[in-house]
């Protein structure tokens, strides 16, 4: 999650953004080939991420404890609802492959208004997925 899913999510999210402040509004967004590429390359990480995800037996917490130091969980307890909840995790992680992939598609095509949107679901995909096997009940 740290290493791969969400350092490509926020480098996603920065990469297409607008921000107000006193100067007025700034609006964030790739410009050259060499930085579309790069969020190319980002959304493909998260797309293989996915398929990691997927992998049977696979422990997305590593050993004993995770980045984060405020934890919302266990790492035993995450590893539990991993175990017990298999078939419901590949439906999230297949969530986040499909939102990937269209976000490589709009990189493709550089559409910032879908990208826009996509970056909304992605929130979405990501949240969905750490109700259920992250956030205690
Ligand atoms: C298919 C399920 C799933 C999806 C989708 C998912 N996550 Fe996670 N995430 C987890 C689980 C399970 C944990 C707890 C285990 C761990 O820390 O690795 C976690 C933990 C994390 C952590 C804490 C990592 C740590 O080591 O402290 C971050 C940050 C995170 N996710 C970000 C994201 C972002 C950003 C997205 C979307 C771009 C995302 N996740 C999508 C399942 C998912």
């Amino acid at each position: 999650m740290d290493s791969v899913v969400d350092f490509s999510g926020d480098y996603i999210w920065n990469a297409v953004s607008t921000t107000v402040d006193g100067q007025g509004t700034h609006e964030t967004q790739p410009h050259t080939d060499e930085e579309w590429h790069e969020f190319r390359r980002r959304a493909v990480l998260l797309v293989e991420a996915a398929n990691l995800i997927a992998v049977p037996g696979r422990k997305v917490a590593h050993g004993d404890r995770t980045v984060e130091d405020k934890q919302p969980l266990d790492v035993t307890m995450i590893q539990q609802r991993l175990d017990t909840g298999h078939e419901q995790l590949v439906g999230f992680a297949s969530a986040l492959r499909e939102v990937s992939l269209k976000l490589v598609d709009a990189a493709d095509k550089r559409d910032l208004a879908a990208i826009t949107d996509l970056g909304g679901t992605l929130d979405e995909v990501c949240e969905s997925c750490h109700k259920v096997f992250w956030y205690p009940d």
